[in-house]
């Protein structure tokens, strides 16, 4: 059954306490009917998969500076792109949001689809994104769950399936309050509900709008839920890096393949990452260990590097990579575990 007194009165709490975000409208261009940009919103969404808000901000100013339209994102060059994405992880979104700029651009008249079918059909955008896309920029009735809304509805229902097997259950909950009129408020309204008020730890249910439909909170166990499923441990890889440096300042530097971990991005060359990794240096010379090690976590393993640096005249022919001068190269292109690489082999090679 839908629950519409419910919607309404997330509506006037969203009216009241809706967070500024330099990817939403004035609400007083919401109240004349301006409808957000449907660029501007599928870039936040996609940025916004997994990713909280804080760390989203600024890229997005950044990538709506440099490229303003979708027409002027598609035209840009991979490496660029890949440079702004840099930091920001799971680098295939930014693989993929060229692809989809580039089919909307040349294919679509740089116009987005206004459906879910038909934005599905697009790289990178799942049922997450078509929702979003759907609801926000074309006020569909579409219903848009992410770990917020799953969250929210696993409380307001107190539910005992655990995730993520609850997820199909969660979605048809969530489905129920979708109202026909404000989706794009609406959805945006259970996200911000989920991030400042029915919060992971200790929620503010004394300020909650739906306070009063949320069976956790008459249980009184609202951090009880949702119920998860035992997470797996993270096994951990470990890895050489490589960190050359030429007399003139140049860096060694290789474009990792596409597909992959870190597709597309720069990164230091490196051995492979596993149990028992094989040494592989770019070229003989004398490689020095630095005595700290970097550490850094992905989404199915956590894993260690050892950092190798060395100095060169030059005069060696590297079997990967290419010198890029001092002039071109910004650290800040770097994806972040090169980056902490960076940091480490510049500290070893400063105290030589
Ligand atoms: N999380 C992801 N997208 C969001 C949005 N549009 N508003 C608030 N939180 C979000």
């Amino acid at each position: 059954m839908r629950d519409n007194t419910a919607a309404t009165e997330l509506l006037t709490w969203y009216d009241k306490h809706a967070r500024d975000m330099p990817w939403r409208i004035s609400p007083k261009d919401r109240k004349a009917g301006i409808r957000p940009d449907p660029y501007r919103v599928w870039l936040s969404e996609v940025m916004l998969q997994q990713t909280t808000v804080a760390a989203v901000r600024s890229y997005f100013e950044t990538f709506t500076k440099l490229w303003p339209r979708v027409q002027d994102l598609a035209a840009a060059s991979d490496p660029d792109v890949m440079a702004a994405w840099a930091g920001l992880g799971y680098y295939a979104r930014a693989r993929n949001l060229l692809k989809c700029a580039r089919v909307i651009s040349q294919e679509l008249n740089g116009v987005f689809p206004n459906n879910r079918v038909d934005l599905q059909a697009l790289p990178g955008i799942g049922p997450y994104t078509s929702a979003a896309i759907s609801a926000i920029a074309y006020d569909l009735p579409e219903t848009v769950v992410d770990g917020n809304v799953e969250r929210v509805m696993s409380r307001v229902h107190a539910v005992e399936t655990p995730l993520p097997k609850a997820k199909s259950g969660l979605t048809a909950l969530a489905e129920n309050y979708t109202p026909k009129t404000r989706a794009g408020d609406y959805a945006q309204a259970v996200m911000d509900l989920g991030a400042t008020i029915c919060t992971p730890r200790k929620p503010t249910c004394s300020l909650c709008p739906w306070m009063d439909i949320c069976a956790a909170f008459r249980l009184g166990t609202p951090e009880a839920f949702p119920k998860k499923e035992p997470k797996k441990a993270k096994p951990v890889r470990r890895g050489v890096a490589y960190v050359a440096k030429r007399n003139d300042g140049a860096w060694l530097l290789e474009r990792r393949p596409a597909k992959g971990l870190l597709g597309g991005m720069l990164g230091w060359p490196g051995s492979n990452w596993s149990d028992a990794p094989e040494p592989n240096p770019p070229f003989d010379a004398n490689w020095t260990p630095s005595d700290v090690e970097v550490r850094h976590t992905f989404t199915h393993f956590h894993l260690v590097l050892s950092v190798q640096t060395a100095t060169t005249d030059g005069s060696e022919n590297p079997e990967t990579g290419e010198f890029l001068p001092a002039s071109a190269f910004r650290p800040t292109d770097l994806p972040t575990v090169m980056r902490k690489v960076f940091d480490v082999a510049r500290d070893s090679l400063e105290s030589d």
